[in-house]
């Protein structure tokens, strides 16, 4: 399965892509906010990249690359905590540091966003940002996310206890934001579990 817009493809990452994940994400700026990182050996990516296999195959964690179409894999976005009952999940994005306001984080979230909404049948998807993380809330504030308030003590690093601001993007937010504009073409199918409704034929 994958995803293309104008610039950008979000596709599966495979063993091959993980030098490329560890030049992005052995930069700590890129991972300060993150329970994990950065990256100090090429095992972690590699590990990482199979254990997706199997997160996949649970419907636990739908992880794609971010592929520029000139240069490559510029980072990673996807949706985890899926309900299927309650037809939502959350995304989560990084980009490595010299992709950071490139417009690349926008076309990313248009094009999970598009395949939330109309190819796994999702109706909200949620996003998760450290309240210190002050690029990353504006970065989903510009992009049409509703913040909804703080979850005290959210996020565990270690030993450290983390506040998160929580955001929302319903389907009709979607349709009424900056996301909308960016076309997005699916080939191949999402991974079963993670179909909550099947889009009409
Ligand atoms: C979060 C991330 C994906 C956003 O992508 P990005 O390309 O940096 O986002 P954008 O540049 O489109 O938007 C960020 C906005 O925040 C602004 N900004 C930067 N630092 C800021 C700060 N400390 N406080 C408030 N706004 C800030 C920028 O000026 C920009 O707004 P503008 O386009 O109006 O100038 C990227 O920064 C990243 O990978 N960060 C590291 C990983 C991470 O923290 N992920 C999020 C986990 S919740």
């Amino acid at each position: 399965m994958e995803i293309t817009g104008p610039n950008l493809t979000l596709r599966l990452a495979t063993p091959a892509d993980a030098p490329a994940l560890f030049e992005l994400a052995s930069d700590p700026q890129v991972t300060r906010f993150f329970s994990w990182g950065p990256y100090t050996s090429i095992e972690q990516p590699l590990a990482y990249i199979e254990r997706l296999t199997g997160q996949r195959e649970r419907g636990e964690q739908l992880d794609v690359l971010i592929v520029d179409h000139e240069r490559g894999p510029i980072g990673v976005t996807g949706l985890v905590e899926f309900s299927h009952r309650d037809r939502r999940a959350i995304v989560g994005s990084w980009l490595g540091r010299s992709f950071w306001g490139s417009g690349a984080n926008t076309e990313a979230k248009a094009l999970v966003a598009r395949l939330a909404f109309e190819h796994l049948g999702l109706d909200r998807v949620g996003a998760y940002a450290d309240v210190e993380n002050g690029r990353s809330q504006a970065a989903l504030e510009k992009v049409g996310f509703v913040r909804e308030g703080v979850l005290r003590s959210w996020h565990r690093h270690g030993e450290s206890v983390h506040d998160v601001a929580m955001y929302g993007l319903l389907r009709d937010d979607f349709a009424r934001s900056p996301l909308a504009a960016y076309p997005g073409r699916l080939s191949g199918e999402p991974p079963p579990a993670f179909v909550v409704v099947q889009p009409p034929k």
